[in-house]
């Protein structure tokens, strides 16, 4: 039998007559008054919970009237006097069906971090809507002087604005992707198809791409004889880019690229870009892997850093910032050797 006290939702009980017998600790503190002042009075008087417009719970709920099948009130939420609000579920205790209530368990729950879980929703919501207007905002404007402008533009002019239309398309496009993987990320529904990586060989193919796409070239410095890792190669492409555009955009450019063996753990393969920045303060580590913090004025949207941090988690590895030997940053991820009991 539990101790009802240890409960962190109010707990109120009474009887058939609708009379409270017991009141536990959270719900005294809920309604600041000691048990023993709530007992032996009516559950109406006992709990004062009102809706907005002043009905009160008992007489819109009338959990000893009703349908006599009923056998549970489901949650509805409502006010104290001083504008609390709580979330309100009960059991009607019967011998049998269709027999009267015989005891009436209320519980309470503080509407506290449903509220907070909402705003947080919709704060999301906000940012997103604000990240992906900027880049539509690009396309409009251009689509819109293009078409009713076409015949004053050169051709030159022509070929500029579509192209910057182009590449706002890509950055919408980036976007909805990265918010995708971080929705799947944050319900645990990132899918991996992993198999046995080679990660220096993959780690330059994904470089030349992106040299072939931006120019950038970068060396890439390998230990020799490095175990096949257990890696979803799309994924591991990501982790790539992301750290290597970060070197590039917020640590003045890219220094180095290592594959070799950790140095922090016995077995798998650790992945770290070094660049020339002025490396990254303490106090910021351990936020940059919050979806959506970012900070300078090269910041993008805040979630390369996120995005990483959960493909590497979903591989059981792990990352880290720390300073480079030569200055600068460096960030690096470790992926085990063996299959993760994760990846099972
Ligand atoms: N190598 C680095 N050196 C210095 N600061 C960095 C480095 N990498 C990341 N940061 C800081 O961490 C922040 C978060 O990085 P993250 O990759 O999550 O977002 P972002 O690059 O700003 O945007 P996104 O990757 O979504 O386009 C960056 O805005 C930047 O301030
Ligand atoms: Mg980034």
């Amino acid at each position: 039998m539990i101790d009802v006290d240890l409960l962190p939702d109010g707990v109120v009980l009474a009887d058939a007559e609708g009379t409270v017998f017991r009141v536990n600790a959270a719900a005294s503190r809920m309604l600041h008054r000691r048990p023993e002042e709530l007992i032996g009075l009516h559950i109406s008087d006992a709990l004062p919970l009102d809706d907005l417009a002043g009905n009160s719970w008992f007489d819109c709920l009338r959990p000893y009237a009703g349908l006599s099948t009923r056998t549970r009130l489901s949650e509805s939420s409502w006010h104290t006097q001083d504008g609390v609000e709580y979330l309100v579920t009960a059991t009607l205790v019967r011998d049998a069906p269709r027999q009267p209530v015989r005891q009436l368990v209320v519980s309470l729950r503080t509407a506290k971090a449903r509220a907070r879980r909402d705003r947080a929703r919709s704060d999301l919501v906000a940012t997103v809507a604000h990240e992906l207007r900027s880049p539509l905002t690009g396309v409009k404007g251009f689509t819109a002087t293009l078409l009713n402008n076409w015949d004053r533009f050169s051709d030159d002019q022509r070929q500029l604005m579509l192209e910057t239309v182009d590449s706002d398309a890509d950055r919408l496009s980036r976007l909805i992707t990265d918010l995708l993987d971080a929705a799947r990320i944050d319900s645990g529904r990132l899918t991996l198809r992993p198999q046995p990586l080679d990660l220096a060989d993959a780690t330059r193919r994904i470089l030349e791409n992106v040299a072939a796409g931006s120019g950038l070239k970068v060396e890439v410095t390998a230990e020799e004889d490095l175990p096949k890792v257990w890696v979803d190669p799309d994924r591991f492409a990501q982790v790539v880019t992301n750290l290597v555009e970060n070197a590039q955009r917020h640590g003045l450019g890219v220094r180095d690229v290592v594959v070799r063996r950790p140095t922090r753990f016995s077995n798998g393969v650790a992945f770290e870009v070094f660049d020339f920045g002025p490396g990254i303060p303490e106090e910021i580590r351990a936020r940059m892997f919050t979806r959506f913090w970012r900070s300078g004025d090269r910041g993008g949207t805040g979630l390369g850093l996120y995005i990483v941090k959960g493909v590497v988690d979903a591989h059981g590895g792990e990352i880290e910032v720390c300073d480079g030997d030569k200055g600068g940053a460096c960030v690096g991820v470790w992926f085990p050797e063996n299959v993760p009991d994760v990846l099972r």
